[in-house]
């Protein structure tokens, strides 16, 4: 099939002023997935093309990405859905652009509580992966409230924690009762749950079923209890 896409390029956000969107064409059989198109350009018109990916099969969590506003993983996006128009290609929000679609998930990964139990060991030291989030970074896009508090100039998100980091402090406080207070004093935090605004956003577009805005409002319910 042949496909049109248009790419966000540069490396800064298009209202800094320096990012740009280009047009690209790709020719690629049934089944090919947007993972797919964005190598075609970059083996071929485009070798400075910059995007994230490893696992090419959504456990990784590094190609996450905003296709016409809304975030999905690149690997898991046939590029047969996208056809019947010029699906605009950005990269996430509220994260640290470094170039094109390529963001810096660090800030994503220094949010999430250290040390935590049950959890499978991450690419990052001292960093522990939360169960099933695969730290994509879709859900902190997808915030309106991690959006509207990200500063460009430092590239940091000022005032929420983030529904991921949330959502793994409510996980990591019923996996580990012992730390339970622990968790409970960052959820209570200005930036923690009573930050979060329920748009649900965090949710909707988790690729991995997390729900993160369902832990926040387990939080919250807790909270009131006691
Ligand atoms: S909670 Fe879901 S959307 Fe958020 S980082 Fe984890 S896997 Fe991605
Ligand atoms: S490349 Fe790993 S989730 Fe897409």
């Amino acid at each position: 099939m042949t496909q049109r896409l248009r790419i966000q390029l540069g490396g800064q956000a298009p209202a800094a002023g320096s990012a740009h969107f280009e047009d690209f064409e790709v020719n690629l059989p049934s089944g090919a997935t947007l993972l797919d198109a964005l190598e075609y350009i970059r083996t071929g018109v485009a070798p400075d093309l910059m995007y994230r990916h490893s696992c090419h099969h959504g456990s990784c969590g590094t190609c996450a990405v905003r296709v016409d506003g809304k975030e999905v993983l690149a690997c898991l996006t046939a590029l047969d859905s996208l056809a019947g128009g010029i699906p605009v290609i950005e990269p996430l929000r509220a994260l640290k652009l470094e170039k094109d679609l390529a963001v810096d998930p660090g800030a994503l990964f220094r949010s999430l509580p250290k040390n935590t139990s049950h959890l499978r060991e991450s690419e990052v030291e001292h960093y522990i992966r939360f169960e099933d989030c695969i730290e994509c970074g879709s859900c902190v896009s997808a915030c309106p409230v991690t959006a509207r508090s990200w500063d460009a100039s430092t590239g940091k998100v000022e005032g929420f924690l983030g529904p991921a980091a949330l959502a793994a402090v409510h996980r990591e406080s019923l996996n580990s009762p012992e730390r339970a207070e622990e968790m409970r004093t960052v959820a209570e935090r200005p930036d923690g749950v009573a930050a979060c605004e329920k748009h649900f956003d965090c949710s909707r577009v988790c690729p991995r079923m997390v729900y993160p805005g369902k832990h926040i409002e387990m939080l919250r319910r807790e909270f009131a209890r006691t």
